[in-house]
């Protein structure tokens, strides 16, 4: 992707525009990520970063690239990306994703923190623009009001779709006459939003998409779930993992047999290897997209055997009982046979 441009958006984050070198559309849904893969020191990272843009806007996409503290990859984007330059990146990809249709009235509650902004973002703007029935009440913490991302962005919105758009902000380090939420937003600062929001809007018909650290992720939840909101309407992006350095002296190489599209093929995983890594060595038909286990792109199903996967990642509980494993994260403990079995889309 070509680098259009690089806005400082906060001390801490860019906005970075990017166009294919082609001038084509990006394809994408709101709310998916793009995997970045940059070189430093000659060694190779991969970061994901949530597309902002809305989709009616293909030609031209942001990701935000927040500095995050020891955030060797964040720090070195932040200081050294300049428009003009190429960034290497796979996708777009991801589930947390919300597709418009301009015949739906929703009432979206979006809950943010930090650089968790990024997907709601863009699924906010998008809908906004497609769905002129639906209502967004957007709820985002932060530390200060320096810390905010897209601030004025959001403000122009609200104005541009007025009494659609609802912005509230909670900062743990307010200034003098602040007249947001205070403090951090935990299940606690939640629960009181959510029952302002519930004197105008029904508990029934809101829908939740949230994205931040997992501590606000996991008490907005249960604040939803103890209300009695069914878990089909609650949606979270969980931040995938950055890639720790893996000791491959921990495992032993591992006999593979992979079955897909009627075939099979049978491998070797060199100690430390993925199933993914290893069945492309092998020939096999491996499906994968973000490589970091937040897409379910490589979804595989274990027909015998055991694998290691870093947590979080994207897998659901009930592909978890029903033995899948995301072969771009697992490392297998012993002999592996498995299937490939990608989601639909
Ligand atoms: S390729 Fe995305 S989860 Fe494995």
């Amino acid at each position: 992707m070509n680098v259009l441009e690089v806005v400082r958006e906060t001390p801490d984050a860019i906005r970075v525009v990017l166009a294919r070198p082609d001038s084509q559309p990006i394809t994408f849904t709101p709310g998916m990520f793009f995997t970045v893969v940059v070189t430093i020191d000659g060694e190779e990272h991969r970061r994901a970063y949530s597309l902002a843009s809305p989709v009616q806007q293909p030609h031209q996409v942001d990701i935000v690239i927040k500095r995050i503290a020891d955030g060797r990859v964040s720090g070195w984007l932040n200081e050294h990306l300049r428009a003009g330059d190429t960034l290497q990146v796979l996708g777009p990809s991801g589930t947390f994703t919300l597709a418009p249709d301009a015949g739906q009235a929703r009432h979206l509650l979006l809950v943010g923190g930090g650089s968790g902004i990024t997907p709601l973002m863009s699924i906010l703007q998008s809908v906004l623009l497609a769905e002129p029935d639906s209502r967004v009440v957007l709820l985002y913490g932060n530390r200060g009001v320096e810390d905010i991302i897209f601030h004025e962005a959001l403000r122009r919105l609200v104005k541009s779709h007025a009494g659609r758009l609802v912005v509230r902000h909670v900062l743990e380090a307010p200034p003098k006459g602040w007249r947001g939420g205070r403090g951090r937003l935990d299940r606690e600062a939640f629960g009181r939003e959510l029952d302002v929001l519930l004197e105008t809007t029904a508990l029934q018909d809101i829908t939740l998409y949230q994205c931040g650290p997992e501590p606000m992720m996991a008490g907005v939840r249960e604040e939803m779930l103890s209300r009695g909101v069914p878990e089909a309407r609650l949606h979270q992006e969980r931040f995938t993992p950055a890639q720790k350095p893996v000791e491959a002296s921990r495992y032993a190489a591992q006999h593979l047999q992979i079955l897909a599209q009627g075939g099979q093929w049978a491998g070797t995983a060199q100690p430390g290897e993925t199933l993914l890594e290893a069945g492309l060595a092998a020939g096999a038909p491996m499906t994968f997209s973000c490589t970091l286990g937040g897409c379910g792109r490589c979804r595989v199903r274990l027909v015998s055997g055991e694998v290691e996967m870093p947590e979080p990642n994207c897998l659901l509980p009930q592909e978890r009982e029903a033995n899948y494993a995301l072969a771009c994260i697992a490392r297998p403990l012993g002999p592996v046979v498995l299937e490939v079995a990608p989601p639909a889309g």
